[in-house]
């Protein structure tokens, strides 16, 4: 009996919060809790000069706070997504996920234009783990950017498939396209930028399914919340950011675990494994090995997918 007791005593010891600014690619932070940070710099080939980093300002609860600073220069793509990912409650159908509760408050410096989103990406399959068939995003802000669209405007503006819908208390407009492997829905708001955010992410999927013809089959098998930046200099802090993933009739608040003591199971992939030539090493939900065989190197071929070359 003895034995587990202490165990548990010196797990709940063990972890300390990495607080550190990380800059690296593909750098995963450990928040302790349902989440980790992702550096996520997947088009960073792209940029002239610039990087990504990120720090953890605090956890509490089901609830973390982080900084991201970032500098792109040259190129016209997005470089990186850092982000928060939740990694508790995926792969699931959207037909078992009853809520996704959620709160996300932040603000955001910028030096000179910037051009960036800071939104919700979400990427859904037709099996547990699969590879994407569906991205859907909700953008907070967009800042001089635009959502992926099939359709344009003879002003040069993406035209939504759906004007001024209400979900979670917020006014949306809903474009689609392709980002070349998935279908694409993203949600704008119609005005302004949404920095404090409270509501349930499944009113969302909810509206595509009956409007949309999204497969309520389909697995949720990514929910990030980050930037997605292409040129400038900014830095992102968010105060607070919570998600979670109900499943049955259970409704309301985060049901994960509220001991935020004890060191989350969810293991980055960013050590150990080595992905050999011409292997995957990254991109969008990619949870594989990151690091390359010596004499090769991880390269982006686009958001989804990078290659050791
Ligand atoms: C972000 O902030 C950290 C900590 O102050 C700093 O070390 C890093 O160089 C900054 N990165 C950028 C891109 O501004």
């Amino acid at each position: 009996m003895l034995f587990p007791l202490l165990a548990l005593a010196s797990l709940s010891l063990v972890f300390a919060l990495d607080t550190s600014s990380h800059c690296g690619q593909w750098d995963t932070i450990d928040t302790g809790i349902q989440y980790s940070i992702l550096l996520d710099q997947w088009g960073a080939s792209g940029a002239s000069s610039g990087v990504s980093c990120a720090s953890i300002t605090s956890v509490s609860g089901s609830s973390v706070a982080w900084v991201n600073n970032w500098t792109w220069t040259g190129g016209t793509g997005v470089k990186s997504f850092t982000n928060v990912q939740l990694n508790d409650g995926i792969n699931q159908q959207l037909s078992a996920i009853s809520s996704m509760p959620t709160t996300w408050t932040w603000s955001q410096t910028t030096t000179g234009t910037i051009v960036a989103d800071v939104a919700y990406d979400m990427f859904t399959s037709t099996s547990s783990g699969g590879s994407a068939a569906n991205e859907i995003m909700i953008w907070m802000a967009n800042i001089n950017a635009g959502p992926i669209s099939a359709s344009y405007g003879s002003d040069g503006q993406p035209v939504p498939v759906a004007s001024s819908i209400s979900i979670a208390g917020n006014t949306w407009n809903l474009y689609q396209g392709s980002n070349g492997a998935n279908n694409v829905f993203s949600f704008l708001p119609t005005s302004g930028q949404i920095t404090s955010f409270s509501g349930d992410i499944m009113d969302f999927y909810d509206y595509l399914v009956s409007n949309e013809g999204l497969s309520s089959s389909q697995y949720l098998t990514t929910a990030q919340a980050g930037t997605e930046a292409t040129s400038g200099t900014a830095v992102l802090t968010t105060t607070s950011f919570s998600l979670a993933i109900n499943t049955g009739s259970s409704s309301g608040g985060a049901t994960s675990s509220t001991s935020s003591t004890i060191t989350a199971t969810t293991s980055s992939s960013a050590s150990g494994a080595t992905q050999s030539k011409y292997g995957q090493c990254g991109g969008q939900g990619w949870t594989g090995p990151t690091a390359c065989a010596s004499g090769s190197t991880c390269t982006a071929s686009n958001e989804y997918y990078s290659q050791c070359t």
